[in-house]
């Protein structure tokens, strides 16, 4: 099966306890879970991770930029100001920026994104089913799955 990265940035691991006004009430665990299953139905090998450490970021792109893999990327506060993950997703074949809020809703400083001009799109707004829209999306390009 052909692997997906879902890379998920900082504080997202605290998805369930966090602002759940915001962010919902589901754990990052049970989403994990829940990609994982989605991706198995549409052909492929979903990966979640997620960190709060830049670097490790940074290498997680590095290893998508070198298997060529396609990446769905909820580079959470690192979306608005970090120039080494963007630097880092640059080298990416594809990715789907992803956030499950609606950034144009909030805050100006979430507005800007220095990842969206070189994502395939950008899904903002949709909760956690923007990260199944995104896996769609990759099946439907690759050909996997039932939906391909
Ligand atoms: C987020 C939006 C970002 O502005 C914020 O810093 C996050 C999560 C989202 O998924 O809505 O941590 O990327």
């Amino acid at each position: 099966m052909t692997t997906v990265l879902v890379l998920n940035g900082p504080n997202l691991g605290r998805l369930g306890t966090r602002e759940p006004d915001v962010y919902g009430h589901t754990t990052f665990a049970d989403l994990s879970e829940h990609l994982v299953d989605t991706g198995r139905s549409l052909g492929l090998d979903v990966q979640v991770r997620q960190t709060d450490h830049e670097g490790e970021m940074v290498g997680w792109l590095h290893e998508a930029a070198d298997l060529g893999c396609w990446v769905v990327l909820n580079a959470a506060a690192w979306t608005h100001y970090s120039i080494a993950v963007a630097d880092a997703a640059a080298q990416v074949a594809h990715y789907i920026e992803v956030h499950i809020s609606n950034v144009y809703a909030r805050e100006p400083f979430r507005h800007h994104s220095v990842l969206s001009a070189k994502a395939v799109g950008v899904i903002a707004g949709l909760g956690l089913g923007g990260y199944d829209l995104a896996l769609a999306h990759v099946a439907a390009e690759l050909g996997t799955g039932a939906t391909g």
